[in-house]
């Protein structure tokens, strides 16, 4: 099967990026799927407008799928933008799109109302995510829980275009795990870089370690029992720490007299150790520009490949 996703280029790369996207998709190319994965900058520009910015944070994800395994003899990864083929097939697929369906996704919705304007880009993001997912004629679309609606638009979106033209398109699955389809941020809502309640992962110890012990939880005393699922702190716990260690924690809660304090210093060590390997990885290809340069390369070429072969079904079909 062929796993596709993409990560914006768009801020801070934190424990929901990691749990929600980048984890499954090292596991999918670990369990021999073919993986094609890349940096979504076309998408970055509906809210980034400092070239330099883009650039630089094209490069830090590059460098975080590196860091976490992703292995580029196995998977491809590439950029958006080297394969500018997508953005052809994104107006056939705008010319099968109904303004309705685009007009009732939750993410066009919520960054309106957050006062981001509402340009014609934001509001087709879409359709190119459907042009980035049936170019590569993918199977599976892993994402966290807030990408799902976009995954169903793209599956309505070929199944429109494959009624109008016959069947060119390979209709996508969304691969979401339910246990990570949303990672509590430290104000115990969905973690996102938007709502300023992340725990990022490549900044320093210090950092993190601040942004943990900042973990909103209620005001239970020390010496009392408490319920592990209705905390924050658990509930980041349990992603990090093995069945065991999970359920001596909860053991620990239910008993009292452990304060959300020293949960919070254990569940730091964890995230620490957790991230040891791919943190010094990263550092490694910061020293190592050319070798990121060489990867991206190589795998723009390969995905272009795919694209084209594609894109070519789709012009036949549509009388170019
Ligand atoms: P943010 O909400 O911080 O802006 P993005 O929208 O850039 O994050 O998300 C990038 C990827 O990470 C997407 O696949 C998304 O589903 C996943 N993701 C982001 N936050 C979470 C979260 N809190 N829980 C699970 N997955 C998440
Ligand atoms: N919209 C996704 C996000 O914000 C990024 C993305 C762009 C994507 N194209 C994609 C994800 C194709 C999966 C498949 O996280």
């Amino acid at each position: 099967m062929r796993a596709l996703s993409g990560i914006q280029p768009s801020g801070e790369f934190h424990v929901g990026n990691y749990f929600g996207a980048m984890k499954q998709y090292i596991d999918l190319q670990n369990e021999d799927h073919e993986g094609y994965f890349f940096i979504a900058n076309y998408h970055a520009l509906t809210t980034i407008r400092d070239p330099q910015e883009l650039r630089r944070l094209t490069r830090d994800v590059a460098m975080n799928f590196l860091a976490f395994g992703l292995d580029p003899q196995r998977s491809v990864l590439f950029r958006q933008s080297d394969v500018p083929q997508v953005t052809e097939l994104t107006w056939f697929l705008s010319c099968v799109t109904p303004m309705g369906l685009l007009e009732r996704c939750h993410a066009f919705k919520d960054k309106v109302s957050q006062g981001i304007s509402p340009d014609h880009g934001l509001f087709a993001y879409p359709v190119l995510m459907a042009a980035d997912i049936l170019i590569y004629d993918s199977n599976l679309v892993p994402v966290g829980q807030d990408q799902k609606q976009h995954v169903e638009v793209t599956r309505d979106i070929a199944i429109k275009f494959n009624e109008a033209f016959g069947q060119v398109l390979e209709v996508p699955e969304p691969y979401i795990l339910p246990q990570v389809a949303v990672v509590p941020g430290v104000d115990g809502r969905k973690m996102s870089k938007s709502y300023g309640n992340v725990i990022p992962v490549f900044e320093t110890d210090k950092a993190i370690r601040k942004r943990i012990m900042g973990i909103v939880t209620d005001s239970t005393p020390v010496e009392d029992p408490k319920d592990p699922d209705k905390c924050n702190v658990f509930a980041l716990y349990r992603l990090f720490a093995d069945p065991q260690e999970t359920a001596e924690m909860a053991e620990r809660y239910r008993a009292g007299g452990m304060g959300y304090g020293e949960a919070k210093k254990q569940l730091a060590a964890l995230v620490l150790d957790y991230f040891a390997d791919a943190r010094a990885k990263k550092r490694e290809l910061e020293a190592d520009p050319s070798y990121v340069d060489d990867v991206l390369q190589a795998g723009g070429a390969r995905a272009r490949e795919k694209a084209c072969e594609v894109l070519q079904r789709c012009r036949d079909a549509t009388g170019f």
